[in-house]
């Protein structure tokens, strides 16, 4: 069929053809898109799913709970708090830990708005730290000079499923009394030297969205090992109300509240953590498929001119491969975007440096800092296809076409 695709297109229309005669695809171009990410939904998803809408109850109650506990088991976390994304985690948790007006916060520029977004709507300063250019994770060496009085969190992420440099961050982090913020967003599945994202004593932030590793359309946790903040998290998490809905409507519970503090409406309902409970159970069964593809990739675009592959970070570690992030070094971005949707690929942008976003420029140019690693790798980025359902001849299609398209490009 794919064939067939390719000819119709040649053969009706002919500026294509023209076209495509001089620097378009040669080889048989598919015919379905494939897309940049799906989810993996099985019938235990869906089982589960109709079970908890048939049950009676359909927002935050025991199936939130029971998320949570799994994913303490996951991480080795004392608490979990599951919420409706991880943005909300990002906003909860800081303002929980009182950063506002006149704080500072050193987070990389190669990161996800919504970080820089909660930290700018608090008041407070994002401060920018450089990359290692190769895993394109902060670089834990270039954190200290970043620290000033004001400073008082560091928001590493685990770029593309691959561990921040934990044990460096940690250090510094005690040395100067600073909260670290673990943006494990990426990280379902992530180990540094054995240690899983969100392991460490600190909290840490996870992203169920839907390109994740694990999804529940919606969602996100925070986890963390301390009782007290633990409280204030849940009460911010649903109004500034100290008992869930589930424990106020429940049989003998008390439909009464007070609120010490104005708080959000964050909360995870039940009908999504049915989801991601069997999400969850799958997560050795995705994140095996994810490296397997991985490692076809790195396999299949070795040495090909003008891309660059994602570098390993040195220490020992397990990828989550969220991502698969190349660079190439010859074609603009754009016409590079082009060329793969005319082989129908999809592709992905992680990220958009944030010291470059016309809002971070206008009001926080004097922090945002020279960025060298950072800058020298935005232009060339790009995200390919990788998702669990996503067959080992899409891999090798996504490598025969960007073959193609170097060599003419
Ligand atoms: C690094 C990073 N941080 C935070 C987020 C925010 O996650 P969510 O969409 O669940 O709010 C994302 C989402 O893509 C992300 O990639």
């Amino acid at each position: 069929m794919s064939m067939y695709c390719g000819i119709i297109r040649r053969s009706t229309c002919c500026t294509l053809a023209i076209h495509d005669l001089e620097s378009g695809p040669s080889m048989n171009i598919r015919k379905e898109f494939l897309p940049f990410s799906r989810p993996s939904i099985g019938e235990g998803e869906i089982n589960k799913v109709v079970t908890c809408l048939k049950s009676g109850w359909i927002t935050t109650g025991a199936l939130c709970k029971e998320f949570e506990d799994s994913f303490c088991q996951l991480t080795t976390a004392g608490q979990a708090i599951a919420l409706n994304s991880a943005t909300a985690g990002m906003h909860l948790t800081l303002t929980a830990l009182g950063i506002g007006k006149g704080d500072e916060v050193i987070t990389p520029s190669m990161t996800f708005a919504s970080t820089i977004n909660m930290i700018a709507l608090l008041g407070a300063t994002p401060v920018f730290a450089d990359i290692d250019y190769g895993t394109l994770n902060i670089n834990a060496d270039l954190i200290e000079e970043k620290i000033t009085s004001k400073t008082k969190a560091i928001i590493p992420v685990h770029f593309a499923g691959a561990p921040a440099d934990m044990e460096k961050i940690n250090q510094i982090a005690q040395k100067y009394n600073l909260k670290v913020i673990e943006d494990a967003a990426h990280a379902v599945g992530t180990y540094y030297k054995g240690i899983h994202a969100g392991g460490f004593g600190h909290i840490a932030i996870f992203s169920f969205h839907p390109i994740k590793n694990i999804t529940t359309g919606e969602g996100g946790m925070i986890t963390l090992n301390d009782a007290v903040l633990e409280k204030k998290l849940r009460m911010l998490r649903f109004h500034g109300i100290e008992r869930d809905a589930w424990k106020r409507y429940g049989k003998g519970g008390n439909p009464s509240y007070d609120i010490a503090q104005p708080g959000y409406k964050y909360n995870l309902p039940d009908m999504l953590a049915a989801l991601g409970i069997v999400q969850l159970e799958r997560l050795q069964e995705f994140n095996t498929r994810r490296s397997k593809l991985a490692n076809l990739y790195l396999e299949g675009l070795k040495g090909i001119s003008g891309i660059e592959l994602p570098k390993l970070p040195g220490y020992d570690h397990t990828h989550a491969w969220h991502l698969f992030v190349i660079k190439n070094l010859t074609l603009a971005r754009n016409e590079f975007m082009n060329k793969l949707a005319e082989y129908n690929i999809g592709y992905g942008l992680h990220f958009p440096a944030a010291h470059t976003l016309s809002y971070v420029r206008e009001k926080f140019a004097a922090t945002a800092g020279t960025l060298k690693e950072t800058s020298r790798a935005a232009d060339k980025i790009l995200s390919l296809p990788l998702f669990p359902d996503m067959l080992e001849e899409d891999v090798q299609y996504v490598c025969s076409a960007i073959k193609e398209i170097m060599k003419h490009g």
